[in-house]
């Protein structure tokens, strides 16, 4: 039978989807999942809220929970995330800024630790940009400034020297501020030696607006010496969704796998979530839905079938 995995494979890419801890009981997703995806990220189990829910413990037993169903379906895992502005408990923001980084360093340490060996790569900063290209307040910046980013990528490469590091963010896909500021930030960590192995570009779209600078955006990163990686593609339709608009999302979803096929330092993409039953999308997007390839009968779309043409 087609799969999108196996398809993926023969191109030396990978096709993977997001996996929640409430996905695993969900048999029409966990279906799909293991026959057409080859690769998991953790929905939120990995994150700092769910990881570190208090200063110095730990709980990584929902984010096992995905790494073991990964492990029997012969997919690998990304990583997601060890430093990000959100799902991050209060008690980090709360500390004095003189204790942020022992935090930070000390949470990317027993994390990366912790999945040392069973992660293919790791999301070390999460979303760090604003949308004009400076670099968010958070508190992180608030404590190290931009030195808190090299921080953490030389803490995760030293719990784990085998993961494949990553920055990843959103609105970065096309060539603009956001993104020519990420692409600064790259040749800068790099020029000192910074262990970054790779840009997630996160490619939330709105249908109809897959930039068209796509491709050359992500050949500029791969033009430095970095893996890229489409990382949680996904395409909202303002509902209800029609033919025309399921159709110009087959076009969207065939544009975004041509783009990664073309760079050929791309290693993958993912989408995020299995089927529009289960996506994020609606609950975030109050009016949007329909986002990814896959309906909520757990029935393939137009761009499942336009995703299978392009690899
Ligand atoms: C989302 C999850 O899917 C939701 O369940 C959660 O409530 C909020 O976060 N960018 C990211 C992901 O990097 O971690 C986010 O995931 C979606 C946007």
């Amino acid at each position: 039978a087609t799969s999108l995995r196996g398809l993926a494979e023969a191109k030396g890419r990978y096709f993977g989807t997001a996996l929640t801890v409430a996905d695993l009981s969900v048999s029409g997703e966990t279906g799909i999942a293991g026959a057409q995806f080859d690769m998991v990220t953790p929905g939120n189990e990995m994150k700092w809220d769910t990881t570190e829910p208090s200063n110095g413990s730990y709980n990584f037993g929902p984010g096992d929970r995905i790494v073991s169903f990964a492990q029997s379906h012969t997919m690998r895992v990304r990583g997601h995330n060890l430093v990000w502005h959100s799902q991050l408990p209060s008690w980090v923001s709360a500390l004095p800024l003189n204790q942020v980084q022992g935090a930070m360093e000390a949470h990317i340490t027993t994390e990366a630790t912790h999945y040392k060996g069973k992660v293919y790569a790791w999301d070390v900063v999460n979303e760090p940009f604003n949308e004009d290209g400076s670099l968010r307040k958070d508190v992180f910046y608030n404590a190290m400034g931009s030195n808190y980013i090299a921080d953490a990528l030389r803490t995760a490469h030293a719990a784990d020297p085998n993961a494949a590091l990553y920055l990843n963010d959103y609105n970065i896909e096309g060539q603009n501020a956001k993104s020519n500021a990420m692409y600064s930030l790259a040749q800068s960590l790099l020029s000192q030696g910074v262990p970054l192995n790779g840009i997630g570009f996160e490619s939330h779209f709105i249908v109809g607006q897959v930039p068209s600078s796509m491709l050359s955006n992500m050949q500029r990163f791969a033009d430095l010496g970095l893996d890229v990686a489409v990382t949680e593609l996904d395409d909202r339709i303002q509902l209800p969704a029609g033919s025309t608009t399921l159709q110009q999302q087959a076009t969207d979803f065939g544009a975004v796998t041509n783009d990664c096929l073309q760079v050929s330092r791309c290693v993958g993409v993912s989408q995020w979530g299995v089927d529009d039953g289960h996506s994020w999308i609606p609950g975030t997007f109050p009016g949007y839905g329909a986002a990814t390839i896959y309906d909520s009968d757990y029935q393939p779309k137009p761009a499942y079938n336009a995703v299978v043409t392009a690899l």
